[in-house]
C-alpha cells in the first residue's frame, strides 16, 4: 500500500491589485458595500499574464520548496476554468515550460473545488503505484471572464495560481478525499463555452455574445454555507475524529461571511479557519492553494498537524480533503 504526502507548496499572483476604491471608479459599487458583503477588500489582476504562465511560476515555487529533482515529476494535473486554450491543456504548457518529458498531463474543470478533485485523483494515480510524483496546480485568470459592467461579479473575483508537489510516502500525508457534483444545478453559476454557430445550425440568438460568468449570488450562498458544512463533517465521520481534532480549515475563499458561518455552525476556535480572501477575493480553483501556501510561509503548520482543504464551485461540485502535514 502506497500513501501519499504533501512534499512542497507554491503560490503566484499578478503584481497588479486592484481596491475597491479602484472599482468605485468604473462600477456603481462602494468599498463599504464589498467589504461588509465579502470581506473583500482588493483582489490581484493580470495585466498579460496567461494562467499556463502564473501556473508556472506557482510551480517552480512548490518545487523548490520540496526540494526534489524536476525530472521526479511524471504526472501534471491543473485545475482551472480559465484555460490558455481549449487544446493543449494547460497542463501540458506547463509540462512543456518545466521541461517534463513523457509525462501525464491534463486539465480538470470542477469550478472552484478544482485542486481538490486535482488533489483526489493524484492520491488515487499515486495509490495505485501509477505516479510517484504529481504536481497539482490550481490556476486562474478569472478578470477574463467577468464581466466588468456587472457589479454581482466582478467585485468578487482575482487572478492567481498555487501548486503542490505530492509523492509517493511510507507516511500517511492524505487521509481521506471526498468530492461530489449535482450538475442539475448548474444554473446557478455558468461560464458557456463557445456556442454552436456552423453552416447548418446559424439561427443561434446567443452566439454573438461574449462569455461571461454568470452567478445566482444568494442560492449559490445557501448551497455553499450547507455543502462546506457536510463536506467537513463527512470527513470527520469517515475518520471517527472531532472538529477539536483538527487544527486548521482552509475553505474556498469565496466570502467571509459564507467561512464565519459554517466556522460558527461547526463550533471551530477561533482561528482554525484560514482566511485571506481580503487580499485576493476569488481565485476559484487557485483559492485553497494559495492560502495554503500563505499559512506555510508564515511558519502556521507544525509537523503532525491535520489539516482540513474544503471547497465548493460551478457544476455545481464539492469536496474536501483532510491531511497529515508531514514535513
Ligand atoms: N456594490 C453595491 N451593491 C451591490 C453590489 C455591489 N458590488 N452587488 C450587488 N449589489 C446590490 C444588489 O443589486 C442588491 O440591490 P437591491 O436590493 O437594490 O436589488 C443589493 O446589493 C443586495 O444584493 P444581494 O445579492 O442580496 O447581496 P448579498 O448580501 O446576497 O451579497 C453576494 C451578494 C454575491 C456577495 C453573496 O450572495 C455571495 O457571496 N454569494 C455567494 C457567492 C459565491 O460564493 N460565489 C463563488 C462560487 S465558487
Amino acid at each position: 500500500m502506497y500513501y501519499s504526502e504533501i512534499a512542497g507548496v507554491g503560490s503566484y499572483v499578478p503584481e497588479k491589485m486592484v481596491s475597491n476604491v479602484d472599482l468605485e471608479a468604473f462600477i456603481d459599487t462602494t468599498d463599504q458595500w464589498i467589504t461588509t458583503r465579502t470581506g473583500i477588500a482588493q483582489r490581484r489582476i493580470s495585466t498579460g499574464e496567461k494562467a499556463s504562465q502564473m501556473a508556472v511560476k506557482a510551480a517552480v515555487k512548490a518545487i523548490k520548496h520540496a526540494a526534489i529533482p524536476i525530472e521526479d515529476i511524471d504526472l501534471v494535473i491543473l485545475a482551472t476554468i480559465t484555460p490558455d486554450f481549449f487544446t493543449p491543456s494547460t497542463a501540458s504548457l506547463v509540462q512543456a515550460e518545466l521541461k517534463l518529458k513523457n509525462i501525464t498531463s491534463f486539465d480538470i474543470s470542477a469550478g472552484c473545488t478544482g485542486f481538490i478533485y486535482g488533489i483526489q485523483i493524484a492520491d488515487q494515480f499515486i495509490k495505485s503505484g501509477k505516479s510517484n510524483c504529481a504536481l497539482v496546480i490550481g490556476a486562474e485568470i478569472l478578470s477574463k471572464v467577468v464581466n466588468w459592467q456587472d457589479r454581482n461579479t466582478c467585485v468578487l473575483f482575482g487572478d492567481g495560481a498555487g501548486a503542490v508537489i505530492l509523492k509517493r510516502s511510507n507516511r500517511e500525508g492524505i487521509l481521506y478525499t471526498y468530492t461530489g457534483s449535482s450538475g442539475d444545478l448548474e444554473g446557478l453559476l455558468t461560464l458557456p463555452a463557445i456556442p454552436l454557430k456552423n453552416p447548418f445550425y446559424i439561427d443561434n440568438p446567443i452566439s454573438d455574445q461574449p462569455s461571461y460568468i454568470y452567478m445566482n449570488g444568494k442560492e449559490i450562498f445557501k448551497f455553499a454555507t450547507n455543502i462546506m458544512l457536510q463536506s467537513i463533517e463527512r470527513v470527520l465521520k469517515e475518520t471517527k475524529l472531532t472538529i477539536a481534532d483538527i487544527d486548521f480549515i482552509i475553505p474556498h475563499q469565496a466570502n467571509f461571511r459564507i467561512i464565519d458561518y459554517v466556522a460558527k455552525k461547526i463550533k471551530a476556535k477561533t482561528g482554525q479557519f484560514y482566511k485571506n480572501l481580503d487580499r485576493f477575493g476569488n481565485t476559484s480553483a487557485a483559492s485553497i492553494p494559495l492560502a495554503l501556501d500563505e499559512m506555510v510561509a508564515k511558519g502556521m503548520l507544525q509537523k503532525g498537524n491535520r489539516v482540513i482543504m474544503v471547497g465548493f464551485g460551478g457544476g455545481l461540485t464539492w469536496g474536501s480533503i483532510l491531511f497529515n502535514w508531514v514535513r
